[in-house]
């Protein structure tokens, strides 16, 4: 019988979601008395000796932790993944040119919207046809292409890219909002790489853009300057008012992420979380995974109870455990429990637990 741990809370949000403990605990200091100046962040200026430091060091954090080369440049910028749905064509894509996208979901499609108002767009492979269940086993790319777009993670559908298209023969350009710094990629093959930082690397309102210089400034129209990505380069990420605590959260969760070994002891660590609760998916009888095996994420796990009359109580039954965040997206049902990077091992472990009462509960 397991017992009720209300006083824990085990927290599989999809974003916002988990941070480390002393991430919470040094961005509440500093709130209060940011580094014993006896003034708090949120009232410093950017342009300051205090503040011009953090950004600083959340660049090279990036820099470090992806071992990005002299061509990337790394930017922090306004705004959710969401603007970089229309600021990556802004900035890339000319009204006669043409763009491929995968259709991997829902992030996939807005993506694709957003990118049909300022050029042409091919879709190059689609999981449509399996209900966003899979990702496509081959793409064909036009090699007239400006660049190829993939979303390496749907947060909702729960798919994830595990081959990356790096030889598809034009630049590579990603949304990684829901997998960023989660395993190792060879992130110098990358043309742009963008993410929310809401999910693995701090708090929202706040972007990461990783960009490879090479492949801007080939626009005919004239970008919003505050849309220009050269722009934000020339200025060290630092244009006009950053989101400065945003930024500060993301520096000291990077800091954790290297403290705790850097990237590639998150992919082995997530490796483990996913394994443990798609096996639970996998042998309970009274769930199942809705994604094709070789395709499921490791950052999102979806599945469904199979007997539709006990998913509220199922619910319920892990609230009270102290479970969190597990009720699927509103458009796809069922259930999704992310396993972000600050997500401790215990916590899927006794997520798998409760999955094993309830159903022996309910046999
Ligand atoms: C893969 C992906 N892309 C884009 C977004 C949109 O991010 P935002 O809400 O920060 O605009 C999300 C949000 O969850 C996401 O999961």
């Amino acid at each position: 019988m397991i017992e009720s741990v209300k006083s824990v809370i085990h927290n599989f949000n999809a974003g916002p979601s988990v941070l480390p403990k002393e991430v919470f605990d040094e961005a509440s200091r500093a709130v209060i008395d940011f580094n014993e100046t006896g003034l708090s962040i949120l009232e410093i200026g950017h342009r300051t000796n205090l503040f011009e430091p953090v950004m600083a060091e959340a660049r090279a954090l990036i820099r470090e932790l992806m071992q990005l080369d002299d061509d990337h440049e790394v930017l922090y910028l306004h705004g959710g993944a969401t603007t970089q749905f229309m600021q990556v064509p802004m900035n890339l894509l000319n009204e006669n040119d043409l763009a491929s996208y995968t259709d991997t979901g829902a992030w996939a499609g807005k993506a694709i919207k957003e990118a049909k108002l300022f050029g042409h767009v091919e879709i190059s492979g689609s999981a449509k046809e399996t209900n966003y269940t899979s990702i496509p086993a081959n793409l064909s790319v036009s090699p007239t292409a400006v660049y190829l777009h993939i979303t390496t993670n749907e947060t909702i559908a729960g798919t994830q890219w595990k081959k990356i298209p790096y030889d598809c023969g034009v630049p590579l350009v990603a949304d990684m909002s829901s997998d960023i710094l989660s395993r190792v990629l060879d992130f110098n093959k990358f043309g742009l790489i963008y993410a929310g930082a809401q999910k693995n690397m701090g708090a929202a309102g706040v972007n990461l853009v990783v960009v490879n210089k090479n492949i801007l400034g080939k626009i005919t129209k004239p970008i919003p300057s505050i849309l220009d990505y050269r722009n934000h380069i020339k200025e060290g990420s630092m244009m006009n008012t950053p989101p400065v605590f945003a930024v500060y959260v993301c520096m000291l969760t990077l800091r954790w992420l290297k403290r705790e070994g850097g990237v590639s002891v998150m992919e082995e660590l997530s490796k483990q979380k996913a394994a443990m609760l798609y096996k639970e998916v996998d042998e309970n009888p009274l769930f199942a995974g809705t994604v094709m095996k070789e395709d499921r994420s490791k950052m999102n796990v979806c599945f469904v109870i199979t007997n539709k009359d006990l998913e509220e109580k199922f619910l319920s039954f892990a609230k009270a455990h102290g479970i969190v965040g597990i009720k699927g997206h509103r458009s796809a049902g069922g259930f999704r429990a992310s396993l972000y990077n600050a997500l401790p091992v215990s916590s899927v472990k006794f997520l798998a637990d409760i999955m094993k009462e309830f159903t022996l509960q309910h046999n």
